[in-house]
């Protein structure tokens, strides 16, 4: 343990919170078995690369060293995070629970107040806004917030009423999430996902030039998944700037252009998904073949796979089944990068 770019840290084990000392290089994946209870799992050291930033402006949003603490908390619950966001473009902020998501967001819409750093907004700092801005950016919260006792139709248009700009009529964006036919059934009636839905419906009601989804897609069947992607990527279209929070690796991958991922309140990288898989993504086969009846599975590095004997034989003597290259996954980029799981 001489190393010097040996790195020791500290973990719990997440079934009995034994605590347990990993030592590894940066980049490196380790299997720890709890020495209590057994149970096992795996530890990354987050790689040693800095945060890249590959978007120069103009920016719709622009964030600069942001802080941010919490009243009577010791802890930032933001820590001197800079990205940008431009018009036509997705950003995507992953993290684990309580990483620092919804509060970056609640700071970057002047919900939060006494910050450090520097957040400018369609071209003015922020601290210069003034409620106008309410009517250019459009918000999605975490938790949808509706008046239960009106209906669908009735909360739209209340919001509607308070914007002092054009609105999309109330009963067209009912029909965009398809809800117009629960239109004038009372909000408290709603299920989750419906509750949900017009929760972002009500962040485009003013046809917003930057929009702000926390967890869109969260508690919707695949169905209604599918229609908010689409039209999150319509808006994208329509040349909006997008800063979406999400846990879900698989919708950051198909919408984002970029993704930055957040840890304890740091932003750790920010790169494409597509370049990140480039980038941290081997390339695997795998192969699944029958040995004496039972179904074997094999994987394989892609890289050099025309000189792997082992490979080669699988292909030559077995009841080879089925063949498929894999790439990684946004999930284990996620936690080479960050040392942390998602969830
Ligand atoms: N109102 C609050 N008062 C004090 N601390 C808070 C408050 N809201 C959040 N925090 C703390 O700030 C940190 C970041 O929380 P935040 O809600 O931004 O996380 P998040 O990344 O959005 O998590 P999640 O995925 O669970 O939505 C956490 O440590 C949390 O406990
Ligand atoms: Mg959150």
């Amino acid at each position: 343990m001489g190393d010097t770019n040996t790195l020791t840290k500290k973990v719990a084990c997440p079934n009995c919170k034994t605590v347990i000392t990993v030592h590894g290089t940066a980049g490196e994946t380790i299997e720890i078995t709890c020495p209590k209870c057994k149970t096992k799992g795996i530890f990354a050291f987050p790689e040693e690369k800095p945060v890249i930033i590959s978007t120069t402006g103009p920016f719709s949003i622009e964030v600069n060293n942001l802080e941010f603490t919490y009243p009577k908390s010791n802890k930032k619950a933001v820590n001197s995070i800079s990205f940008g966001i431009k018009k036509g473009e997705i950003f995507g902020f992953l993290g684990p629970n309580g990483a620092g998501k919804t509060t970056t967001q609640k700071v970057i819409i002047g919900l939060l107040r006494g910050y450090g750093g520097n957040v400018e907004i369609l071209g003015k700092n922020l601290q210069n806004w003034k409620t106008d801005l309410y009517n250019r950016i459009g918000v999605g919260f975490e938790l949808p917030n509706h008046y239960q006792k009106l209906t669908a139709l009735e909360n739209l248009e209340l919001f509607a009423s308070f914007y002092r700009v054009k609105t999309t009529p109330s009963m067209e964006l009912l029909e965009m999430i398809e809800l117009e036919k629960d239109a004038n059934d009372r909000v408290a009636t709603f299920s989750k996902g419906m509750k949900s839905k017009l929760n972002f419906a009500r962040s485009l009601i003013n046809d917003p030039e930057v929009l702000f989804l926390d967890e869109p897609t969260t508690g919707l069947d695949p169905v209604s998944r599918r229609l908010i992607k689409d039209i999150i990527l319509q808006k994208r279209k329509e040349g909006k700037a997008i800063f979406l929070t999400t846990h879900n690796m698989n919708d950051a991958d198909e919408l984002c252009d970029r993704v930055g991922f957040i840890v304890d309140g740091k932003l750790i990288l920010i790169e494409s998904p597509r370049e990140l898989k480039i980038r941290h993504g081997i390339k695997k086969v795998k192969i699944e073949y029958l040995k004496d009846g039972e179904l074997e599975r094999k994987e394989f590095d892609l890289k050099n796979l025309a000189d792997n004997n082992n490979f080669l034989n699988i292909l030559r003597e077995q009841d080879v089944q089925t063949i498929h290259t894999a790439e990684a996954t946004l999930d284990e980029i996620f936690i080479k990068a960050t040392g942390r799981q998602l969830k």
